[in-house]
């Protein structure tokens, strides 16, 4: 191994780089990057957080914002960080039959010998593969398949039964310089699904299991430094993970990091915050690893930036000598007065950036993002945030989204949690699985707290592993206020084993992060030896149970760890068997669940209860409840796939947030039903509300805390008005107008300039207007798309459970008067032009029209060529 290189380009932009969301990675400068260059960048999300309110700012931080400056020096160190997502190829193999998986377990032989796998050298020709980017889900891309063993999946033809289209091989070749050699080159996998094997220049480089943990490869005996480099990784999902749609791929992102062979560990680093008055103290501490040749005399320090980009504090620890191959810890202390503190109000985030030297040079640094916040679940009181009562308003979800399957691109993350986020909603449970990093920096970033899940709840070396990954990868995100141990483990909760499983998992949680409380979301056997190890009580459902277990266990604080189960299908309001539709009225529950008003009328009155999760805030694939095929789809969301509210939505607004809301529902198009009774609803947090129809009183009701409002009035097409009161004034009116027939269509987009850097999307809403200009709440018109310019289409959705339309071909059908389309940037500036168009068939025709997207010119993220 020869000596390390000097600091090369882009090098704090790949130490700096990793924690980064999108909108501060995008400020960053082609050229060779400086310190300051880096700062400006990180911190201009957290300048912009200490604007307006929270709504406000999540909308400032997704439209971007600009960077505050930032003087700092320091010297340079020499890690990369190289996003490695452009320019794979994708062959679909076989799972039973090596002859269709390139000869792959033909024999018994292939991994008899290193370096003998030929599909991982320039031997092999990948020129009829299909080229495509990370991240990448091809089951979304696969038929449906009226089969009840995938029913849990979403009906795709994935599994042992499926070999033909359970395993996908990736591809790329790739050039590493000659100055590589000597140092560390990984490759890491923030997470695929599942069963991955991955090899490099005909040697196979190691295998991963499960479909949520990251994983990593050091690369570095087996590079060709100075020349082409052949990488392969067979995806196996014939195996899952959970019971919900988990998608097929490398749909998360790959990174190719170099670093000094004397460098910090992953994920080693941490920033342990405690306030007293006005003060914060932080524990900092980190793990140095040299994998030289020679000893080397270590100095670590630290140095604090606030959001503002000053330094705020600074650290150093005890110097310590390495041998070669030895590894220590270091750690220091360092004080901030009067920090400011993160809430989901004002998500103030600090960064430190910890540096080892030796020899006079700096060898390694990276920037570690947190918050100053105190967190405390008390048995009688709940929940407190910084030193103040807060009710956890939260949901649960799983990861996918319409169009792209599990594959978001990062943008989608911050777009979905904008959404929970307008709710009123203040906490997200990653249920069932550790998340992506880019959900908890949006997190971190937008002011959301997080319950934090790992998928196997487990003492064995697999569950142990996917735990310590979770919690040292996240423990300095402020976002997160709980650890979850897993959820629903009947044999575990039952049995003898799990109070053993519990005690390891919590006992070694709580090692690698003594600040964060752990928990469980349990059900069923509430009152065995289960929970004893846990800090908080979760409880899943059972409205019956949370009294007199808290009764029982006068100590313990609890959550509802998991709540509601509320199916609705978005725009429907009569329950219809043979569509799978079910009813918007807040009305229907599978047996084991609650209404969205009966859980929080329960939860949100309990001062002892820290409040709860909802399952879910998104329609997910999977699980097609309450009705199997054509469902392919859940119906718990209080949005759909889209992120199209449903009326419960407006419930939680009213409850959960801030604002004055007035929300009336049905539509007023009742065609065939004149003289019908129509039940009316009104979600609202105002006084009272008084009902109109065509101009005629229809009462007027005052608004009880936590309870909606309802009338029934004969249908007459017209206009069915609501005029909410606050203190005698009639503040917000709400109307619903009977339409006409479709005569346009409308298209908007979310953002009309995004960013030229192959990985920014635009989302489109797709509506059909009467010829009043009134969006058409029930139409269903067949749309077709056709996207030219600097950009792609990458998938189309519209809420609707049982549509089994593609979800990546150019067109959708409305339902119930949406559509989604999802649009993604190309490496060019120039213009995105999204045509929405209707065939001659069915009719009727309308007329075309078109939106164009601006794609601006950013600095890259550092990317493997
Ligand atoms: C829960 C389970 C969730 C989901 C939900 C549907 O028991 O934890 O994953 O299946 O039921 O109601």
């Amino acid at each position: 191994m020869s000596e390390c290189k000097v600091p090369r380009r882009g090098v704090w932009a790949d130490a700096l780089n990793f924690a980064l969301p999108l909108e501060a990675r995008m400020d960053f400068p082609s050229r060779s990057l400086t310190r300051r260059d880096l700062l400006r960048s990180s911190l201009a999300l957290s300048a912009s957080t200490l604007v307006g309110g929270s709504v406000a700012r999540a909308r400032a931080l997704l439209a971007g914002s600009d960077a505050a400056s930032v003087e700092a020096s320091a010297a340079l160190s020499p890690r990369e960080r190289l996003l490695f997502d452009f320019g794979w190829k994708f062959f679909q193999g076989h799972g039973s039959d090596p002859s269709r998986d390139l000869g792959f377990g033909m024999g018994q032989g292939d991994f008899a010998k290193t370096g003998e796998f030929e599909f991982a050298t320039q031997k092999f020709d990948d020129s009829k593969w299909r080229a495509l980017n990370l991240p990448h889900d091809w089951a979304v891309e696969l038929p449906f398949v009226r089969d009840e063993e995938q029913q849990s999946h979403g009906y795709k033809p994935l599994g042992r039964r499926y070999p033909e289209t359970s395993v996908g091989w990736y591809r790329r070749t790739f050039d590493i310089p000659k100055e590589d050699a000597g140092r560390r080159v990984v490759l890491e996998f923030d997470g695929a699904f599942r069963s991955a094997l991955v090899f490099l220049n005909g040697c196979f480089m190691g295998r991963n299991d499960n479909g949520y943990a990251p994983f990593r490869f050091d690369l570095t005996d087996f590079l060709n430094y100075g020349g082409r480099n052949y990488l392969v990784v067979r995806m196996d999902a014939s195996f899952g993970d959970g019971w919900f749609y988990e998608g097929a791929g490398i749909y998360r992102h790959v990174w190719l990091t170099k670093t000094d062979a004397l460098h910090l560990g992953q994920w080693e680093s941490y920033v342990r915050t405690t306030v007293k008055g006005g003060a914060a103290t932080l524990n900092l501490g980190t793990i140095v690893q040299n994998e030289g040749r020679q000893p080397e005399n270590c100095r670590v320090h630290w140095q604090i930036f606030d959001a503002g980009g000053k330094v705020v504090a600074s650290a150093e620890a005890v110097p310590q000598s390495l041998a070669p191959d030895g590894s220590a810890a270091f750690t220091a202390n360092a004080n901030l007065t009067n920090p400011a503190l993160w809430s989901p109000e004002a998500p103030n985030l600090y960064s430190a950036v910890v540096t080892v030297e030796s020899g006079g040079k700096s060898r390694d640094a990276e920037r570690v993002s947190f918050g100053v916040r105190t967190i405390a679940f008390d048995a009688d009181k709940g929940f407190f945030l910084n030193g103040k009562p807060v009710k956890i308003k939260g949901t649960c979800n799983h990861q996918d989204h319409a169009g792209v399957g599990a594959a978001l691109p990062d943008r989608l993350q911050w777009y979905r949690l904008a959404v929970l986020k307008d709710m009123g909603g203040n906490a997200v449970r990653t249920s069932h699985n550790m998340p992506t990093q880019e959900w908890v920096d949006a997190c971190d970033r937008l002011g959301m707290m997080m319950m934090c899940e790992t998928r196997m709840m487990s003492s064995n070396a697999e569950g142990m592993t996917q735990l310590e990954l979770m919690v040292k990868r996240y423990r300095n995100s402020p976002a997160i206020i709980l650890w979850s141990m897993g959820n629903e483990e009947g044999t575990l909760q039952k049995g003898p084993l799990g109070p053993h499983v519990i005690a390891d998992m919590v006992a070694r949680t709580h090692e690698l992060d003594p600040t964060r409380p752990c928990t469980s979301a349990v059900n069923e056997s509430f009152h065995t030896h289960f929970p004893d190890a846990l800090d908080v009580m979760g409880f899943n459902y059972n409205l019956n149970v949370p009294d007199a277990w808290h009764k029982a266990h006068p100590k313990k604080p609890s959550v509802g760890s998991e709540t509601a189960s509320t199916v609705c299908t978005r725009g429907i309001y009569e329950t219809d068997k043979l569509r799978n539709w079910v009813s918007s009225y807040d009305a229907v529950h599978p047996p084991w669940a609650e209404l969205a008003e009966e859980w929080w009328k329960f939860y949100g009155t309990r001062e002892w209860l820290s409040g709860g999760f909802a399952w879910t805030g998104f329609d997910y694939r999977g699980e097609p409840t309450p009705y199997g095929w054509p469902s392919i789809n859940s119906q718990f969301g209080i949005v759909d796939m889209c992120g199209f509210p449903k009326d419960n939505f407006y419930y939680y607004k009213a409850w959960w947030g801030s604002e004055p809301v007035l929300h009336l529902f049905p539509h007023w198009n009742w065609e065939q039903r004149e003289g019908e009774p129509i039940s009316v609803w009104v979600h609202s947090n105002l006084d009272s509300v008084e009902l109109f129809v065509n101009g005629k009183r229809h009462g007027s009701q005052k608004v009880l805390p936590l309870t909606h409002l309802e009338w029934k009035v004969k249908y007459e097409p017209g206009v069915l008005e609501a005029r909410g009161t606050k203190d005698g004034k009639v503040v917000l009116v709400e109307k619903r107008e009977t339409t006409g027939q479709p005569e346009s269509i409308h298209l908007t987009a979310d953002r009309t300039e995004i960013n030229a850097d192959g990985e920014d999307v635009a989302v489109l809403r797709v509506e059909v207007l009467d010829k009043e200009g009134r969006a058409i709440p029930t139409a269903d018109n067949l749309i077709s798309f056709k996207v030219t310019g600097e950009g792609t289409l990458i998938g189309v959705g519209n809420g609707d459970p049982n549509c089994q339309e593609s979800d990546k071909a150019p067109k959708r059908s409305l339902f119930n008067g949406l559509a989604q389309v999802i649009v993604q940037a190309s490496k060019t500036l120039g213009t995105i032009t999204v045509e929405a168009y209707t065939e001659d068939w069915p009719p009727p025709k309308l007329p075309p029209v078109r939106v164009n997207i601006a794609t601006k010119k950013v600095d890259l993220r550092p990317t493997v060529g």
